[in-house]
């Protein structure tokens, strides 16, 4: 018997009761029902892009993509640009490392313009690139590091890149649907994100939202059949339908995920919630003592990094395992500078998830021997109150 776990990662997420039981039926992949089906979902995703309103219709299409959110990515990655363009990726993370090795995968000529894990991209470095480089035709960024969790200024880096007239790509995996966006006012020609992140479906498909002209122009420039950005679109527009077996059950949920979206108050309601998970969070993780890995400031509600405690007794693959056990899933690290583990904060969780799963830690420390905080209280003079604060799990009866 699998038991049902809570997922603090950056996703697959935890999904809605209701998402789930929206697969408990078949759709036929060229029903009239679920063409309207993925009709809608179409329609919906351009409208949360800010791009459904008078002023910008027709500008923005959606693409669904099959595969995981990377497959969407690189069906841009090698469908918009030609042969002869070159490829700008701002870096400060491992999802941008990987579309800079996509890049380079299909022969297209890349530049990165890199920056620490802990530090945003800066539109004048990239402003700077342009101004010393020639040739580049398209840039690409991601919008919340998935890595670290750190949001990088797209509004700012789209008005550089517009300026420079090279074609803007943002990859939106973690982020679209929980932070606010407006594609034409980011000035982004390309936003990639997938099902199975804020809008909370599951896993199977990721979308394009895409400039029609930036679409037309992308004819015939495919590297690969199945990832044919334009021929996937021409797909939609000419009856409605991908043009390879869908992922029709990750559809349904999805679909579903959506009206739960718009019952949740839109980007604005889902963020709302987000928020109050990361509160709850580093307030939890910092009276057990856990050190998080970015400047404050920088924090995002989506996931954050924590450093391991500096104590021998601390294992993270004993601390994952333990968690699981205990129906918690949380995910390991991606930083190539310092061993962190990650805790994401979306998905269907709310605060008391959060409380539940600090319970879980503070019980499975107790049992590992661990008491992360005390050696920042040594090092502050104040292990009276940290005495207090880690008598840690030891037979405390938690509910999970
Ligand atoms: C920012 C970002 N880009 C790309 C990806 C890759 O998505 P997938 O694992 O669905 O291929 C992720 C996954 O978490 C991500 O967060």
């Amino acid at each position: 018997m699998t038991t049902t776990k809570l997922l603090f990662t950056p996703g697959p997420l935890t999904t809605s009761a209701a998402v789930k039981a929206a697969m408990l039926r078949d759709a036929g992949s060229r029903d009239r029902d679920f063409l309207q089906t993925v009709r809608e979902i179409r329609e919906r995703l351009v409208a949360l892009g800010g791009a459904a309103s008078p002023n910008h219709a027709g500008e923005y299409e959606c693409v669904l993509m099959q595969g995981s959110g990377t497959f969407a990515i690189e069906s841009v990655i090698s469908s918009a640009i030609p042969r002869e363009g070159k490829l700008l990726v701002l870096v400060n993370g491992a999802y941008g490392r990987r579309i800079a090795q996509m890049a380079r995968v299909h022969g297209i000529e890349t530049e990165t313009v890199e920056a620490p894990e802990n530090h945003k991209i800066s539109p004048e470095a990239v402003a700077e690139r342009f101004a010393a480089s020639r040739g580049i035709t398209h840039a690409a960024v991601i919008h919340c590091e998935t890595t670290t969790g750190i949001v990088n200024p797209i509004e700012e880096i789209g008005a550089v890149v517009e300026r420079a007239g090279a074609v803007y790509i943002v990859d939106a995996m973690s982020s679209f649907g929980a932070i606010p966006l407006d594609l034409a006012a980011a000035r982004i020609d390309f936003l990639i994100s997938s099902a199975n992140k804020c809008i909370e479906g599951v896993p199977g498909f990721g979308f394009v939202l895409a400039r029609r002209g930036r679409l037309l122009e992308a004819k015939g420039r495919a590297r690969t059949l199945s990832l044919d950005l334009h021929a996937q679109w021409a797909g939609f527009v000419s009856d409605g339908q991908f043009r390879f077996t869908p992922p029709t059950h990750a559809l349904l949920a999805f679909h579903q995920a959506l009206l739960e979206l718009e019952a949740e108050g839109g980007v604005a309601g889902r963020s709302a919630r987000y928020r109050a998970n990361h509160t709850a969070l580093m307030s939890g993780m910092a009276e057990l003592g856990f050190d998080a890995y970015l400047a404050p400031e920088d924090h995002s509600f989506i996931i954050t990094a924590f450093r391991y405690p500096e104590h021998s007794r601390f294992l993270f693959e004993e601390f994952n395992a333990r968690l699981s056990q205990l129906g918690f899933i949380i995910y390991p690290g991606k930083l190539t500078a310092e061993p962190c583990f990650r805790i994401g904060t979306i998905g269907r969780l709310s605060p008391p998830d959060i409380e539940a799963l600090l319970a879980a830690m503070r019980r499975v420390l107790g049992e590992m021997g661990v008491a992360p905080g005390v050696r920042a209280a040594l090092e502050r003079g104040s292990l009276d109150s940290m005495a207090r604060r880690t008598t840690i799990g030891a037979g405390n009866p938690d509910k999970h």
